[in-house]
């Protein structure tokens, strides 16, 4: 496989107003592979006021793009679908490269991405209004949904493509221009991206992206900038709480898809060879770096040391190694801090009384053993925060009502799953889990076509489906009066 310098869609300059520029001071910072620690690239460090610059490109590209027939917009987005497609393994290696994820699930990630710019390419096209039944003769009542302005979109490194496609594609479909911040660790992608839009053929100011290692500084300006009127978020509770606190100022509106503490309730009616199909897929996504991974499977009594033994054979077995191998399953995380935080979960469900099934270990580098922890415990720090990482922890329940409590106990709320063969159960149980998101006897749930996204502190809003588009249009209400009679 070529090295990522040999990538014809490799791009080390940011891409502001349909330019490929560099930081003003032409600082840069250093993109590293998370599994072999070689530095892959540098691009420019891009600070507050290169930003502004950005969203004020954005702003002067935004009536025209506004304007265009929606049936224009859709056919530059079905462009630029066409030519992710067209390159879907180059933009996979670049992806693999500098986030670590495994080449068959990059690529498998572009083929998600590439969905969400499919979808609203079609969904363009049917941003509808509303006629409302007149109260008077002499009225007619009309709503129009128009686009909303410059969108900012700040996205994380563990889906570098895929979060970038799921918040612009509507967007630019709905006619608003954008400004996207990747994260510091998974630019390239996002600069391949910028590459294939400019060849799609969206004019200069329409589609930016800013790269930077300042990402409270350029967060900063995306918030308060009057000009933004849609910051979309995806990342850390914490993050997203300080981006709210930090658009309150300018009620700049925001769409916040944050972290989750996904249970996976495993029934004594459930057929357990699909349960740990699904447990082994809703874990070990990215190594455990998803939000919607798997962060406490809670197992009935009666099935739990048959779940436990079937499911730490089917861990035992993952592969892991190199990211480029189509045969390897699991790569390393992202970050020194990442297997630290992994560490100190593990420590701390140990001396709270978990036993280790399998793993428990630090490889070398950044991987990390995929690991099974039984005997779990609400006092373990698990319990209650995202791992974050390839640790499976296992408690135990005894009825519905208990499984129920367990798996609400928790300030956070975005994606949960139910393995059962009773079909009332599995209706009572997805109705009373508070998740934006529930899958029933199914560990992989996202798709294009449907709502993805949280409720408490996993955030607010709805990415992807029909429900997608009204992220990024207003309701406007006009009332025609005095239509006399004849
Ligand atoms: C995420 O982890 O933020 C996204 C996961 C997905 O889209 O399935």
């Amino acid at each position: 496989m070529a090295s990522v310098a040999n990538l014809p869609l490799l791009r080390q300059r940011a891409y502001l107003h349909g330019a490929w520029v560099g930081a003003d001071d032409e600082a840069t910072f250093a993109v590293i592979s998370p599994s072999t620690g070689e530095r892959l690239a540098l691009v420019p460090d891009l600070g507050r006021v290169e930003t502004r610059r950005a969203i004020e490109a954005a702003a002067s590209a935004w009536p025209a793009w506004r304007d265009r027939p929606a049936k224009e917009r859709a056919a530059v987005l079905r462009a630029w679908f066409a030519l992710i497609t067209d390159h879907r393994d180059e933009l996979a290696h670049l992806m693999t490269h500098e986030s670590g994820k495994v080449i068959t699930e990059s690529l498998g990630e572009v083929t998600y991405g590439a969905s969400f710019v499919e979808w609203f390419a079609e969904e363009a096209k049917r941003a509808y209004g509303d006629v409302i039944p007149s109260p008077a003769r002499d009225r007619r009542l009309v709503v129009l949904r128009q686009s909303i302005g410059v969108v900012a979109a700040i996205t994380p490194w563990n889906f570098p493509l895929a979060m970038i496609t799921r918040k612009v594609a509507p967007a630019l479909a709905a006619g608003c221009p954008v400004v996207i911040k990747p994260a510091a660790e998974t630019p390239l992608t996002a600069l391949a991206l910028a590459e294939l839009a400019d060849r799609a053929g969206f004019p200069p100011g329409v589609f930016n992206v800013v790269t930077t290692a300042q990402a409270s500084a350029v967060g900063l300006e995306l918030c308060e900038h009057p000009l933004v009127r849609k910051l979309s978020f995806t990342g850390s509770t914490a993050v997203g709480r300080t981006l709210m606190a930090q658009c309150a100022p300018s009620l700049t509106r925001l769409s916040l898809e944050l972290g989750g503490n996904a249970p996976f309730l495993v029934f004594d009616d459930a057929d357990l060879e699909a349960a740990v199909r699904g447990a082994l897929a809703a874990k070990y996504r990215h190594a455990g770096q998803t939000c919607v991974c798997v962060n406490r499977l809670l197992v009935h009594d009666d099935v739990y040391d048959a779940f436990v033994a079937r499911f730490t054979a089917a861990v035992a077995a993952l592969r892991l190694g190199d990211v480029l191998d189509p045969g390897t399953q699991v790569g390393p995380l992202i970050s020194e801090r990442a297997v630290t935080t992994v560490d100190a979960h593990l420590h701390d469900a140990l001396q709270h009384g978990a036993t280790v099934a399998h793993g428990g270990q630090r490889l070398g580098g950044l991987f990390y053993q995929p690991t099974v922890l039984t005997g779990a415990t609400s006092a373990m720090r698990i319990a209650q925060e995202e791992v974050f990482g390839p640790v499976a922890a296992i408690f135990r329940f005894s009825n519905e009502a208990e499984a129920i409590a367990m798996a609400n106990d928790t300030a956070f709320g975005l994606a949960a799953y139910v393995y059962s063969r009773d079909i009332g159960r599995c209706w009572r149980v997805a109705e009373a889990l508070e998740y934006g998101m529930v899958g029933v006897n199914e560990g992989l749930i996202s798709t294009e076509v449907a709502p993805f996204g949280g409720i408490k502190a996993s955030g607010m809003g709805r990415e992807s489906s029909k429900y997608g588009l009204d992220a990024y249009l207003e309701l406007k209400y006009v009332c025609f009066g005095g239509i006399d009679s004849v």
